[in-house]
Parts: C-alpha cells; sequence; structure tokens
C-alpha cells in the first residue's frame, strides 16, 4: 500500500511539465484494461546537477516495489526500480552518499563514465560493509562525451545477485549530443530493462547453478518498472528513446512494428550520422540512443523482442539446459513495450550529421584475450579469460598510461559473451577480420561463439587498477574478469 502511495506521488511530480500526456496515458489505460500498458513518464526519480554539483544519497536497501502486475520484493536504491535517473554535464562534481542497508557488502561502479578508477570516484574494489555510508566523489572530466551511461553494485561475490534483485540506474551525461537542433526537438524517453526470477508471492527465486552458468534469466520482464510500459509516439515528429540493457544475462532483439529505427548514439556516445535499423541487439550492458519516426497510421505498435539463441543449450552434455526459472527459451515474439501515436506536431526531420567519432592513432601493441570455460575438479564450471579465473590478487594485464592498444578477444566457448571494459571506452575495429561499417564508442562488445572481435583502447588521463568482465554478471561471478592495471610510467 505505501508502495502504491509512493510510487503515485513520483507520477503526479513527473507530470507536472507534461500534465496532458499523462492524462491521456491514464485514459488509455482506464479505457482498455486489455493494453496493461503502464504510462510512459518516468516513474523513479530523477536528480540533475544544480550550479556544478550532483549530490545525493542512494540507500541501498529492500523495498516492496509494483511492477504492474504484481508486487516484488527486490534490491532498490531508494525503494525504487529502474533507481533514480541521475543527469550531469561535462565539469560537474558529483557526490554520492551511499547508505547499504542490505545485510551484505556493496559499492557502487558507474558503467561506461571515464573518470578514475581509484579512491572515491569508479574504484570497484572498494567494499562498504552492511549499515555503513561511504560517499562518492568525482568530477566529470570537461571534455565528457554526452551518453547514457549507468550505475550498479560491482562488489565481485555480490555483483550478479544485486543487480539480479533490482540495483540499476541510468547516469546520463548531457551536452553536444543534445544541441543538435533535430535532437532537441525530438521528444525523449527511456527504456530501462530488466528482468526478475520471481515466484507467485514475488520472492526472487533462487537460481541453480545450471541457471548461472547459462546466465540466469528471470520470468518477468521489466521496463522503466512496469511490464509492458507504453511511450507516447509523436505523430510526425521524432522520439529518442534512450534504451540500458540492465539485465543480469539477458539479450533483446529490438525491433519496433512496422518502424525502422536510426541508431545516433552507442554506448560512449554519438556515431557520426543516424544509421538506419530494422532490428537491434542490445546485450546486457549495453546502451543504444535511437530516435523514431511517427511517420506511420497513427495507432499502437509493439516493440518486439525477438528470438535470439546467444548459446549454451546442451552445453558440457548436460542435456537441455534451461535459462529462465521458467525453464525455456523464447522462441516466438514477446512484447516488451507499446508505442501509441500522439498528437500531431511539427514535422521534424532527422539529423543528416551528428559529431564526428575520434579516429585512434594506430595502436602500439596488440594482445589477445580468449574467452572460455571449463570444469575443474572441486571448483564445478569456471569462466576464464586467458585460461585464468578471476583471482583479486593478480593483475592479468598491464598498460601504459597514454598508449593505444589493440585488443583482441576471441570466443571459443559454446556461448555468447558481452565483453566489457571499464574506464577507458573503446572502438571495435573489426569482426572476423572484417573491418566494421561505422566507428563508434563502445565499452560494451559482444563476441559471439567461435568469435574474434578486434577493439582499439587508448589508455588515457587515468592511471590505477580496473576490471574488464564478461557483462552475463554470472560469468563474472564464476570467473570471467580480469584485472588491468594502467600504469603511469612518467610518475616512476
Ligand atoms: Cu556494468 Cu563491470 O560493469
Ligand atoms: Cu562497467
Ligand atoms: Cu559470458
Amino acid at each position: 500500500m505505501m508502495v502504491n502511495l509512493n510510487r503515485r506521488q513520483f507520477l503526479s511530480l513527473g507530470a507536472m511539465g507534461t500534465g496532458l500526456a499523462l492524462a491521456t496515458h491514464w485514459g488509455i489505460n482506464n479505457h482498455n484494461k486489455s493494453l496493461v500498458a503502464a504510462p510512459s513518464f518516468p516513474s523513479s526519480s530523477i536528480y540533475r546537477s544544480q550550479n556544478g554539483l550532483l549530490e545525493l544519497t542512494l540507500a541501498a536497501r529492500y523495498a516492496p516495489v509494483n511492477l504492474g502486475r504484481q508486487i516484488a520484493q527486490l534490491l532498490t536504491y531508494n525503494g525504487q526500480i529502474p533507481a533514480p535517473r541521475l543527469e550531469a554535464q561535462p565539469g560537474d562534481t558529483v557526490r554520492i552518499h551511499l547508505t547499504n542497508q542490505f545485510n551484505q557488502p556493496t559499492n557502487l561502479h558507474y558503467h561506461g563514465l571515464h573518470i578514475p578508477p581509484t579512491g572515491t570516484a569508479d574504484n570497484v574494489f572498494l567494499k562498504i560493509p552492511p549499515q555503513e555510508r561511504f560517499t562518492y566523489e568525482f568530477k566529470i572530466p570537461a571534455n565528457h562525451r554526452s551518453g547514457t551511461f549507468w550505475y550498479h553494485p560491482h562488489l565481485h561475490g555480490y555483483v550478479a545477485d544485486q543487480v539480479a534483485g533490482g540495483l540499476a540506474g541510468l547516469f546520463v551525461i548531457r551536452g553536444e549530443l543534445d544541441q543538435i537542433p533535430a535532437i532537441k526537438a525530438a521528444q525523449e524517453a527511456f527504456l530501462v530493462l530488466q528482468d526478475f526470477a520471481l515466484d507467485n508471492q514475488g520472492q526472487l527465486l533462487n537460481s541453480s547453478y545450471l541457471n548461472l552458468m547459462a546466465g540466469r534469466e528471470g520470468n518477468v520482464i521489466i521496463g522503466n518498472g512496469q511490464v509492458n510500459p507504453s511511450f507516447s509516439l509523436p505523430q510526425n515528429g521524432l522520439l529518442r528513446l534512450r534504451l540500458l540493457n540492465a539485465s543480469v544475462s539477458h539479450f533483446y532483439r529490438l525491433s519496433l512494428e512496422n518502424h525502422p529505427f536510426y541508431l545516433i548514439a552507442t554506448d560512449g556516445g554519438a556515431i557520426a550520422k543516424p544509421i538506419e535499423l530494422n532490428e537491434l541487439l542490445l546485450a546486457p550492458g549495453e546502451r543504444a540512443d535511437i530516435l523514431i519516426q511517427g511517420d506511420r497510421a497513427p495507432g499502437q505498435y509493439r516493440l518486439l523482442n525477438l528470438p535470439y539463441n546467444r548459446g549454451g543449450m546442451g552445453m558440457m552434455g548436460m542435456g537441455m539446459m534451461g535459462r529462465g526459472s521458467m525453464g525455456a527459451v523464447q522462441n516466438t515474439p514477446m512484447t516488451l513495450a507499446t508505442f501509441t501515436y500522439g498528437e500531431p506536431t511539427r514535422p521534424t526531420p532527422l539529423p543528416e550529421r551528428l559529431l564526428p567519432v575520434t579516429t585512434l592513432p594506430v595502436a602500439q601493441l596488440s594482445r589477445r584475450f580468449t574467452l572460455n570455460h571449463g570444469v575443474f575438479p572441486g571448483m564445478g564450471m569456471v569462466f576464464m579469460i586467458n585460461g585464468q579465473a578471476f583471482d583479486h590478487q593478480r593483475i592479468d594485464t598491464q598498460v601504459t598510461l597514454g598508449t593505444v592498444e589493440d585488443w583482441e578477444i576471441v570466443n571459443t566457448g559454446v556461448m555468447d559473451h558481452p565483453f566489457h571494459l571499464h574506464v577507458n571506452d573503446f572502438q571495435v575495429i573489426s569482426r572476423d577480420d572484417r573491418a566494421v561499417p561505422y566507428p563508434a564508442w563502445k565499452d560494451t562488445v559482444v563476441v559471439k561463439t567461435g568469435e574474434k572481435v578486434r577493439i582499439r583502447v587508448n589508455f588515457q588521463d587515468y592511471a590505477g587498477k580496473t576490471v574488464y568482465h564478461c557483462h552475463i554478471l554470472d560469468h563474472e561471478e564464476l570467473g570471467m574478469m580480469g584485472i588491468l592495471n594502467i600504469a603511469n610510467l612518467n610518475l616512476t
């Protein structure tokens, strides 16, 4: 009951600027209950920086949350699913007071932000014990790219369970991309995708060891904390939809009925010009910023999740390996969200050009990373990078600050692995030796079974220890993570 009240309070707060849209949405929902579509405006609170400072408290706590069809007992920041959306600008200072109200340790990671991996910034080696409080403080560099980033816990041994319990929120950097007139004119919406394995009482289910090896997938998929959320698509206009896959293991292969869409930014920021797509694969950790044109017959269109096989069936000769708690792999399209045409607006053309993507200098060094798994006596199945499972005492890769490297990531296993690097974005150069069609900033890249992906990273600005890992967080927990040390040779 409390939760419902709170949620409604958020709703009415969020509605102040968009009262009409709000009324329309409730109208639709009340008239046609079969749609079971939730309102399109954000139900989580938004914190924006003011006078160069973004300061807030995040209380990590258990809370009942209304997902629209059921109340679930989840792990939250401030009782919200998804967690509050944070918005800052290049040059801002960020100060986050994290209170850990769980009975287990936790911490915070700022996925995709180019900030130090040390001190009170993006330091994943920090451990905030139960009932303690810690203040994160860092500065967003003045030349930081604008984009869609996110935050989630990152304490090895707890990451997957805590993210699977709901801990994830958007971290938006507003800047140059948002100033492009056609983009400014677009209506903006966010879609945070999460999935939960819940029983009938709304309690999180434990995952079997087999589930964890495959990468757990939940039986309830939500967008912005709701089952099948609805969005308004401005007739004749443009909708800018910024997507985040905050699931532990679920891949989403997205397609919008009757509408192609236009990719304008990937994980780390804008691409050079919009790219038309009919579908988009979004692996755990990845983001995409797309424009949708409201140029079809007004009506309702579904955002579909098309079937996708990320591998792992029958792995290790264990026979059929169930994925979610339902034990089934999706084989028909499923509705993730509903888009309804709104009032006609002034036609907004697509932008012709976005922002130039810097060409990285040729790499000084190239290395190879092999992703695989194996069974070890007494350890069960271990997921490895270069034949080794994660060890927090060991530095796996040492690079020199100020240099550019090519990393060749080879997947010799039987499942796709989304490879993720902290602190520095990279550009994908080639897949199986074929150059990619356009440069883009990424921090997470899917490496399919048997595939070889070459990425280029410029290790700039920040020295220190950080990590790279598979963003199927269950694989990360089972060992598929390595420690990177970025050494500043000028200091020694
Ligand atoms: Cu989103 Cu190391 O993670
Ligand atoms: Cu990350
Ligand atoms: Cu993996």
